[in-house]
């Protein structure tokens, strides 16, 4: 029930019954330091591969970059203070590398190190329990230089980072994520080349996805040395893949399709080894001579918890005979001539199809893998909004967060251990190659004066958190 003494501005849930959560469920927002940090060269921080990337012509939308973004280095006590507001229980942030060690390698930067010494306290101090990611996407550029993801020495610089971060603060934050999304680390950074690095060959994105989890397994083992009560998950991107009609030929690009997206990374990370059929898909590209011994055994060190962002559904179809595939990179090497379906359902302003069932099914699947404790780490949309008269009035946002809120307490009806969702995202910021222009935030930003304004789903999302839950319908 919402405190009485309180009540909250937008209750759209009143007078209907209730569907409770699990005590203690932990209701988050997230973010990612590139996306809203800004404060790209203060206090001796250095350019990681977005800095690069964004200041390169062409990358992104509208030529944005994220040297300001939403300015949170400089606004950490007001943005502690709004989520406080929202009585969020926990927050997911990540740690911009080139913040703490600017040079990939080498001497932390105190500075660096302070500004989240003081974002973890405030957030303590404001009892949220901070949840910190370790890789957002934004690689040091000197690690770039050096090879990137594809080189496997990557792996090795990025434990040594996180044992620099456990030490500074392993001793006030209890949860770690080490990657988000390798999927778009690896094949949007150096297959497609939409997100940085903007490198466009197919081996090196499987490369880069194998170092990546490498490089995650190690961490997860630094993490351990460093600090044993630490829970320590990893972030993967998933997508319920199905086959545009029931054709052999249909089925078989969706098990392509569903084998780069999701069991590249779920099997290797949750049971020690690649699909034998997705290292035949492969075989044109790479012959994973790149995996060594004791590798799948590394990625696969026991974790604590999963993290799953679940956005929206692949449906796929088979390659038109006879119709060359796009000559553009892609970032599905080796099944490039897979067709992408629409199915002319509802979309959010991404162009992704929103399908609420999706994340059941998602949550139920990693669940068939494991039956360690669940978190959706990151759910959300992008709708073009507008600010009235200081509201803004987003309710096909708050329709999204409320019908995957229900398909995530399906999941947990069904048995999965679902013990938390952070939306996505806390605010407005940075997106990737689309800049600002796409809207995801439950409080908007505007970015020439850096006002924050709650939308009307954040107030909602307010009153789920004070109920521990949502109203039937
Ligand atoms: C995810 C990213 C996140 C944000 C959302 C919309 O893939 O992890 O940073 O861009 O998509």
């Amino acid at each position: 029930m919402s405190n009485p003494a309180s009540p909250p501005a937008v209750d759209v849930l009143d007078e209907r019954p209730g569907l409770t959560f699990p005590p203690g469920f932990l209701w988050g927002a997230a973010t990612a330091a590139y996306q809203i940090e800004g404060a790209a060269a203060v206090d001796g921080r250095a350019p990681s591969i977005w800095d690069t990337f964004s200041h390169t012509e062409g990358r992104v939308v509208a030529g944005h970059t994220g040297d300001v973004a939403c300015d949170h280095y400089h606004r950490l006590g007001d943005d502690v203070a709004l989520m406080a507001e929202l009585g969020l229980k926990s927050y997911r942030f990540s740690v911009s590398w080139s913040r703490v060690q600017p040079g990939g390698t080498g001497a932390a930067n105190p500075a660096g190190l302070d500004f989240y010494r003081r974002l973890v306290d405030e957030l303590l101090a404001n009892g949220i329990e901070p949840w910190l990611t370790l890789y957002h996407w934004d690689l040091p550029q000197p690690l770039e230089d050096a090879g990137g993801w594809p080189a496997r020495d990557t792996a090795a610089r990025f434990a040594d980072y996180t044992t620099l971060m456990a030490d500074a603060l392993g001793d006030r934050v209890r949860y770690w994520t080490t990657l988000n999304e390798p999927w778009c680390s690896a094949f949007l950074g150096y297959g497609s080349g939409v997100h940085a690095p903007g490198r466009t060959n197919g081996a090196d994105a499987v490369r880069a996805g194998h170092h990546l989890m490498l490089g995650h397994g190690l961490a997860v083992q630094a993490l351990r040395a460093a600090r044993p009560a630490a829970e320590v998950g990893v972030t993967v991107n998933l997508y319920p893949v199905d086959p545009a009609s029931d054709t052999p030929a249909d089925s078989d690009a969706a098990r392509r399709i569903d084998g780069l997206a999701n069991r590249f990374f779920l099997d290797p990370l949750l049971r020690g080894s690649y699909p034998e059929d997705l290292v035949a898909d492969l075989s044109t590209v790479t012959d994973f001579d790149h995996v060594r011994d004791g590798d799948l055994a590394t990625i696969s060190t026991p974790l604590d918890l999963v993290g799953v962002n679940y956005y929206s559904r692949h449906v796929v179809a088979a390659p038109v005979e006879g119709v060359e595939a796009d000559p553009a990179p892609s970032c599905w090497p080796g099944s490039e001539d897979v067709r992408f379906v629409t199915r002319g359902v509802p979309v959010t302003d991404m162009g992704w199809e929103i399908d609420a069932p999706g994340l059941t099914e998602t949550l139920r699947r990693v669940n068939g893998y494991t039956d360690l404790p669940l978190y959706v780490t990151e759910n959300g949309s992008a709708f073009v909004d507008s600010l009235v008269d200081g509201e803004v009035d987003d309710v096909d946002r708050l329709a999204y967060f409320d019908a995957h809120l229900r398909a995530a307490h399906q999941a947990i009806d069904a048995g999965v251990p679902l013990r938390g969702y952070f939306a996505w995202s806390l605010m407005d910021n940075f997106e990737w190659a689309w800049g600002y222009t796409k809207r995801f935030g439950m409080i908007h930003v505007d970015y020439d004066s850096q006002v924050r304004t709650p939308k009307s789903s954040a107030k909602w999302y307010a009153s789920v958190i004070r109920r521990n839950g949502l109203a039937a319908q």
